[in-house]
């Protein structure tokens, strides 16, 4: 049942509540170590803004009883949230519109014997080991490299001509694998490895060339990684149920596809925990460009990057905002900047519908939470996740809960460039990225 209007907070009265709300400091999690929140499949591939499992498990601790619990994240990146709840034998759903988070997160989700892993893993590497030579021939027969034609330029302009040649060859024998779980695990591997392997700048959250970068060498980095991937899919083995691993159809349900559509019934879910994009924050599809472009994922880069909720590509023309606070926000920057309020806009009415989404497909009883933070971008603040607790209650919620916690601020880069409103890592940076986050938590009656 939708929440009555007398019961709704007002924009006022949300404004309050976060204004005089303190930080919890049991939500940091800073007791634990990179081990603890890289365990099983968590650290097979690295994806920026990730989750902590420690957040999203604590969440399922304290909101889900039913041992046959449906959890769900619209928009699961990396899939900290579908590998959470895989490993408690729950189902899990959700959609992401990025094809490299789709094949990270379905082979973090897919444990793998381990017997069976070890040994192909060995044949993997016996194989590609010699490939850095440039006469390499495999059991007599010449490696042809596998490099993506159409993206022929950015590969030339992230990666040098040996680097290229070598991965190629790498890639075409993992596309020769015929065990498609295999194949799979082994394209993230490969995934992972590109941005060493390349001259991007390292630590940078921006695309940008380092032309003295003194690169890894694609198969020393392939070899410590597998190594790495294979004991954490030992690890995630042992701890899901084998009634999961058995029947993972049955459990495992992510999509690539739009966050405003689940692919999931009405009524269906126990817990929704998931962390949207910030508006013209990360570019996701640049991020992964290299990625994007080995494994051939867009044929337009360009046309694949307005699919992105929060990008600087968007722009309604006929659409209406139901949040005031979010109103108030867009008209204030409309007195700074166009373009950006038009986006800002676009991100909010975007929101507005994956909410609805949301309350369609949770049980009543079921809640939804939404990791966000606040930005400033222009010298307006941008109150992301006051925003996110109106339009909640405009999509039938209940607003249930606030939490305030403390980024760790190894995960969230500080800064923001002023100009452009992106993170950045430079010091030039002169606007704020607020080292809080808040969980926002609505309730389905
Ligand atoms: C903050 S990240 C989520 C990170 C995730 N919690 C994790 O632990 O990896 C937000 C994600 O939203 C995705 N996204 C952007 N637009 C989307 C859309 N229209 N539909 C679904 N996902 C989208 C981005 O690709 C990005 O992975």
């Amino acid at each position: 049942m939708r929440i009555m209007q007398a019961q709704m907070k007002s924009p006022e009265e949300i404004l309050h509540l976060f204004d005089t709300k303190k930080i919890d400091n049991t939500w940091s999690f800073v007791e634990y170590k990179p081990s603890d929140t890289g365990k099983w499949t968590h650290d097979y591939h690295r994806y920026p803004a990730k989750f902590i499992p420690q957040l999203v498990e604590r969440l399922i601790d304290e909101y889900v009883s039913d041992k046959d619990a449906h959890i769900n994240d619209p928009f699961y990146g990396c899939g900290t949230t579908i590998v959470t709840a895989i490993s408690r034998g729950f189902k899990a759903s959700g959609t992401e519109i990025n094809k490299i988070a789709y094949l990270i997160t379905k082979v973090k989700s897919t444990p793998i014997e381990p017997n069976y892993l070890e040994i192909k893993i060995k044949q993997f590497l016996a194989k590609v080991r010699y490939l850095e030579n440039a006469q390499t021939t495999l059991f007599n027969r010449t490696i042809e490299p596998s490099i993506p034609e159409r993206h022929i330029d950015r590969i030339n302009y992230w990666f040098t001509d040996k680097k290229k040649i070598e991965l190629g060859k790498i890639l075409r024998v993992i596309y020769e694998e015929e065990d498609e779980t295999i194949r799979d695990f082994f394209l993230v591997a490969f995934s992972h490895i590109l941005k060493n392997c390349s001259i991007w700048l390292q630590r940078s959250t921006k695309p940008t060339r380092d032309l003295e970068k003194n690169s890894v060498k694609p198969y020393d980095a392939l070899d410590k990684h597998l190594k790495k991937m294979q004991k954490g899919n030992k690890a995630f083995y042992d701890i899901v149920p084998s009634k999961v691993r058995d029947n993972l159809d049955d459990y495992l349900n992510i999509k690539i596809s739009d966050a405003r559509c689940q692919p999931v019934a009405d009524n269906k879910v126990d817990l929704i925990v998931s962390s949207s994009p910030y508006v013209t924050s990360y570019e996701y599809a640049d991020l992964h460009q290299l990625s994007t472009i080995w494994l051939d994922l867009a044929e337009n880069l360009t046309e694949y990057k307005k699919k992105f909720i929060g990008t600087s590509y968007k722009k309604y023309e006929n659409k209406k905002l139901r949040s005031k606070l979010a109103l108030d926000i867009v008209n204030k920057m409309l007195e700074k900047n166009q373009k950006m309020a038009n986006e800002i806009e676009a991100f909010f009415i975007d929101m507005e519908k994956v909410f609805d989404e949301s309350f369609r497909i949770l049980k009543n009883g079921g809640r939804c939470c939404y990791v966000i933070g606040d930005t400033r971008l222009k010298g307006v603040d941008i109150s992301n996740a006051e925003v996110f607790a109106e339009s909640l209650q405009h999509s039938g919620f209940k607003l249930n809960r606030v939490i305030k916690r403390e980024i760790p601020s190894k995960i969230l880069p500080q800064k923001r460039d002023e100009k452009t409103g992106k993170f950045a890592s430079n010091d030039n940076a002169n606007s704020e990225a607020y080292p809080v986050e808040y969980i926002v938590i609505g309730l389905k009656e």
